[in-house]
This record gives structure tokens, C-alpha cells and sequence, in this order.
């Protein structure tokens, strides 16, 4: 069915926190290649999502301009792709309320991402945290997206955006909203921490040595691959040997995406090698393929107005499929207007 639509690509990126590693290699990376085949490309700071939990106003400010100076420096192109922060877009609130009509309770309450982020404080968590999943179908269908970029936690709301299309498009016998597709990551790019392989690299951790944050510097990211947690065993010459191995096979699967190779044509090198040797591999590739994205990310994050500019002008661009879409949405609803 989505055949009837632009091929076009959203995703979005919570400014929640510092960028990680995980969000570069996990994310902003292969964001970079769909814009550069054949699809249109629309990338968001989310920041109504970021609110669905506690956010310091300056905080969020700044976690804002940083992932979108992220974004450039990381070779996202402002003019290329539509470049925004969720919350100057107002169709995506306006089309959430109307999915918050179709989405079913039973159905958000399967959500496991909810389930995770209210713990046992269920009671005590924001409506809108539950309401979550309503607004990224929002986000994505709002223009009709046909193609999401998300890792593996977010396929089960990419789902739910799927179920929220048919059952509006069948409540209403229409044929409007597509049903999206999700583009998984490959787990090579699956980025856990350096602390323990079996978390993911998160900006949330307590422990900064568990993760590299896009704006350390040489001697940082040096240190915490130096510091890595590794086991004392050699490095196996196939993937296969990685399997009981989540610290090692993390290192490696880091230096294979730093290096757009394969596991196996990092193994057939370095198969055989110990950590003392392989980590200061890792940190010399790290450090060649991150500083000169951390130093275009400082330059940028010292002109706040210009990243604001960037940030009004994609808002501007994001309207403009945005409203005639919500439009003509109200009308198949039948508001009068
Ligand atoms: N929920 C996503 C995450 O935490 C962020 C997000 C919000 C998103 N809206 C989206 C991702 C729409 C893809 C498409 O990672």
C-alpha cells in the first residue's frame, strides 16, 4: 500500500541528554546514508517527548541546539534534509490528540517502553509518558512518512504507528495514512556501554566511562577505551567466537562500524590479538573518526543563533508538508472549519 506514497524517511532523536557514540553510530550515521539515496529525509529533535519526563529548561535548551549541531557536524544537511525541533511544528500535537482517539488503552498498555520508564511509580509518571507512542505516530505520520530509521527498542512503537494508520483508515474508509515501514539497525551498530556489554551506551548512565559522548576530546575517548571492561582472552578470527563475549564484541563491533567494515574483516585482522594491543587500535580510529565531528560541534555550538536559524528555517520547511496534511486529516474526521 505504501506504494502510493513519496518514499520519505522520518525519525527523531529525544535531546535528553549529550550525544553519545550510540546515537552517532546507532542512529545519526545511517541517517547520513538515507540521505544520501533516494528518499526524502526529515530528522527531529523531539523535544515533546523529552518533556515526558523531568527536563531542566536550560538543559533541554541546550541538549537541543548540541543534537542538532550533532546532526550537521555529523554530516546531515540542513538544506538537504529538513532539520527541526518537534515543538515549533504544532500539527504534531494536533494530529497526536487524534491518535489519542484511535490508539487503545489496552494497546499503550503493552507498550514496553512505558513499562520500563515508570518502574514501579506508575501511578506517579506523566500522562503524557503513557501517552508517548500516540505522538511518534504523530511525528511519522503527520507527513506521511513511509520509512522510520529506529533501533530495536523502538521497532514495538513503530508497530503501534502501523496499527494507528489501519484503524484509522478503517474506522474512517479512507486510504490516508500509510502503513510504515520500520528500518531496523543491522547489531553491529547496537552500541552498549563500556562498562558492562550487556546495557546499552546510554547518556543516562551514572557512569560517564561508560560511554563516549560526542563532544570528548582525544585524551577522553583514549582513557575510556583504555578502560574499557574486556576479558583476558584473545581476540577470536570469527565472529562466532564473540558469542558469550558482550564486552569484546562491543569493542569490535564499534571498530567495524568506525570503520564501515564487516565483524568478520575486522577479525580476519585483528584475530589473535590481545586487548593491549586492539584497544589502542580502537582508540586511534575513534579518536581519527570523531574529533574532527566534535571540533565542526564545538564551532557550532559557539554560534547559537545560527543553529536556531537552522532550526526555524527546517520548522518553516516541516510546515509546509505538515499543515496540508492535518488539514485535509480534520476533514476526513469531519471538523467544520
Ligand atoms: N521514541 C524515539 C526514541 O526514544 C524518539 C522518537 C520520537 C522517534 N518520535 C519518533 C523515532 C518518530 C522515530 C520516529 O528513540
Amino acid at each position: 500500500m505504501a506504494d502510493q506514497f513519496t518514499p520519505r524517511v522520518f525519525s527523531g532523536i529525544q535531546p535528553s541528554g549529550g550525544l553519545t557514540l550510540g546515537n552517532y553510530l546507532g542512529a545519526i550515521k545511517r541517517f547520513v546514508d538515507m540521505q544520501a539515496a533516494e528518499f526524502e529525509t526529515i530528522y527531529c529533535m523531539v523535544d515533546l517527548h523529552a518533556i515526558t519526563v523531568w527536563q531542566e529548561p536550560a538543559d533541554l535548551r541546550k541538549n537541543t541546539r548540541e543534537l542538532c549541531a550533532g546532526f550537521i557536524a555529523s554530516g546531515i544537511d540542513p538544506k538537504q534534509s529538513i532539520l527541526f525541533n518537534q515543538s515549533q511544528v504544532p500539527e504534531h500535537t494536533q494530529l497526536a490528540w487524534i491518535f489519542n482517539t484511535v490508539a487503545r488503552m489496552g494497546w499503550l498498555n503493552r507498550m514496553t517502553q512505558f513499562k520500563d520508564k515508570a518502574g514501579k511509580n506508575r501511578e506517579n509518571s506523566s500522562v503524557g509518558l503513557f501517552a508517548y507512542p500516540a505522538l511518534m505516530a504523530a511525528d511519522i505520520l503527520i507527513y506521511h512518512a513511509t520509512h522510520v530509521p529506529v533501533g530495536d527498542d523502538q521497532k514495538q512503537h513503530v508497530e503501534l504507528t502501523r496499527d494507528i494508520a489501519a484503524k484509522f483508515n478503517h474506522d474512517y474508509g479512507v486510504d490516508f495514512f500509510p502503513i510504515t515501514e520500520p528500518v531496523i539497525e543491522g547489531a553491529a551498530t547496537r552500541v552498549m556501554s563500556l562498562r558492562d556489554g550487556s546495557k546499552k551506551m546510554s547518556k543516562s548512565d551514572a557512569s560517564d566511562m561508560s560511554r563516549i559522548n560526542m563532544t570528548d576530546d582525544a585524551d577522553a575517548i583514549a582513557q575510556k577505551i583504555r578502560k574499557a571492561r574486556t576479558d583476558p582472552e584473545a581476540l577470536p578470527s570469527e565472529a562466532e567466537g564473540l558469542k558469550d563475549r558482550a564486552e569484546a564484541r562491543n569493542l569490535v563491533n564499534i571498530y567495524a562500524a568506525l570503520s564501515d567494515q564487516s565483524v568478520d574483516q575486522v577479525l580476519s585482522d585483528v584475530g589473535g590479538k590481545q586487548f593491549s594491543e586492539f584497544k589502542p587500535m580502537l582508540a586511534d580510529l575513534a579518536v581519527t573518526k570523531l574529533s574532527p565531528i566534535s571540533g565542526e560541534m564545538a564551532r557550532l555550538m559557539d554560534q547559537p543563533d545560527e543553529i536556531d536559524k537552522i532550526l526555524a528555517r527546517g520548522s518553516e520547511r516541516a510546515r509546509e508538508l505538515a499543515a496540508p496534511i492535518l488539514k485535509k486529516t480534520y476533514e476526513i474526521v469531519g471538523m467544520v472549519g
